[in-house]
């Protein structure tokens, strides 16, 4: 049986991380391969009424401690449900954002730091991902393609809050650089799924390699 293979998709609010998944799954389709696609935070029922309490506009006063362990009992129930089975099972498994997005938003968008990776440790009981990929778009330019009315509790946050996470994300970029695969998500539609699908021929080419 082959290892599961876990990919996990990244990017900071608009960068085009849903289009994007669209084109991945299609592509896996089309090379045969049968992945799991979830999301975070969701994708189990407890998650999935996790995600509603920690989204509600009505929220305001969740202290970010609470917030960043929501995520991380969110993360808990997807991991031990769905993830970890299924790379068990020798499976691809695609999720729309993992622990990096915690450590960027709580961590360093709240101002939590280091307690963020703490309390994943045990979210995530040895669950990394193989592969990321980092949607790369700069604040400025993701804030103007969400729809103001649109905007749940965390994209509605101040300009400070989303610098300090793309901050986040140059930073994980720099730490772990053989995991994580920037992609250029200023550029087209066409242009940007170009990239990931030379990116997937490498790596399920290294996965067939190594098998
Ligand atoms: P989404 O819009 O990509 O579905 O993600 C929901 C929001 O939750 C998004 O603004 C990023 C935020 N988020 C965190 O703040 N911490 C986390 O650990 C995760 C998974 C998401």
């Amino acid at each position: 049986m082959k290892k599961g293979l876990f990919i996990t998709m990244e990017g900071p609010d608009g960068a085009g991380k849903s289009t994007q998944l669209h084109f991945i799954k299609s592509f896996l389709e089309e090379k045969g391969e049968k992945a799991i696609f979830t999301r975070e935070p969701g994708g189990t029922p407890i998650s999935e009424k996790i995600r509603k309490i920690i989204l509600d506009k009505n929220n305001s006063d969740m202290v970010p401690m609470a917030e960043a362990l929501l995520y991380a009992a969110a993360r808990a129930q997807l991991v031990s449900q769905v993830i970890k089975p299924a790379l068990e099972r020798g499976k691809i498994v695609v999720c729309d954002r993992f622990v990096d997005s915690s450590i960027v938003y709580q961590g360093y968008g709240r101002g939590l730091g280091e307690s963020v990776n703490v309390i994943n440790d045990y979210a995530v009981a040895g669950c990394i991902p193989d592969i990321t990929f980092l949607m790369k778009l700069a604040p400025d330019l993701g804030k103007s393609r969400i729809k103001t009315e649109n905007k749940d509790r965390i994209e509605s946050e101040n300009s400070d809050f989303h610098e300090n996470v793309y901050r986040g994300y140059i930073e994980l970029e720099k730490r772990y650089p053989d995991r994580i695969v920037t992609i250029d998500a200023k550029g087209t539609i066409e242009e940007v799924s170009r990239e990931i699908g030379a990116q997937l021929e490498r790596i399920l080419k290294n996965r067939n390699d190594f098998q």
